[in-house]
């Protein structure tokens, strides 16, 4: 089994020490940035957009994977692409032509992604499964941190993990809300490869130590 990866949320960062936070990352043992866009329409909250992952891309040694809870992200993939993503994830539920979108993302020089909000049934990934790098599934309803983590996740990665096997595929799983140490392990063996968290490290009071420790966890 590959490595599994850690992806701390910059949405739980301090916005007011952003470097702080970003070195921070920088020297711990996490493996990408996940950077959360949110457009007040496709979910119910607002994040930061373009100047601010430029900032972040400034100061970042590691992968920046951009999670866009866009409607209509294929607007403003070849913007995401300048100002640094690595990774870019759309949500199924946003781009009517995925396709499309997703061709889009490899032409701007990125890695494609698609995600999965909690109720879209794992199956519809079936047919574009080859052109993913990563799925996202969501294990909470997106647009805040710090939410609880849904149970029926566990079933849908296994489902997932199926799918991607059945057709002889690398492509990552990467899990996303209230993920903790206390459901990690129980994450990859369902299949997981990638978790994001947000509050479980920027809250806690020793950042690069949880982060370690959830690092070891996942590859226990
Ligand atoms: C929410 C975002 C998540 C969020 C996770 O819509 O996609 O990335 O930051 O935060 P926690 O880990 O606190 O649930
Ligand atoms: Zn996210």
């Amino acid at each position: 089994m590959p490595e599994k990866l850690i992806a701390p949320s910059i949405l739980a960062a301090d916005f007011g020490n952003l470097q702080r936070d970003v070195e921070m990352v920088n020297n711990s043992d996490a493996d990408w940035f996940h950077i959360d866009v949110m457009d007040g329409h496709f979910v119910p909250n607002i994040s930061y957009g373009m100047p601010v992952i430029e900032a972040i891309k400034k100061h970042a040694k590691k992968p920046l994977d951009v999670h866009l809870m866009i409607e209509k992200p294929e607007r403003y993939i070849e913007e995401f692409a300048r100002v640094g993503a690595d990774i870019i994830s759309v949500h199924y539920e946003s781009t009517v032509h995925l396709h499309r979108t997703l061709c889009q993302i490899e032409d701007a020089g990125c890695k494609p992604a698609v995600v999965l909000n909690l109720t879209t049934p794992v199956s519809v990934l079936e047919d574009i499964l080859p052109k993913c790098y990563m799925v996202l599934l969501m294990s909470i309803n997106p647009g805040f941190g710090g939410q609880k983590f849904e149970q029926m996740t566990y079933n849908r990665i296994k489902k997932l993990r199926k799918m991607i096997d059945d057709q002889g595929l690398d492509t990552l799983i990467e899990i996303d809300g209230g993920v903790t140490n206390l459901n990690a392990k129980q994450l990859v063996d369902a299949g997981a490869n990638v978790f994001v968290a947000g509050s479980y490290i920027f809250k806690s009071a020793n950042q690069p130590e949880t982060i370690k420790s959830l690092r070891t966890l996942v590859n226990s």
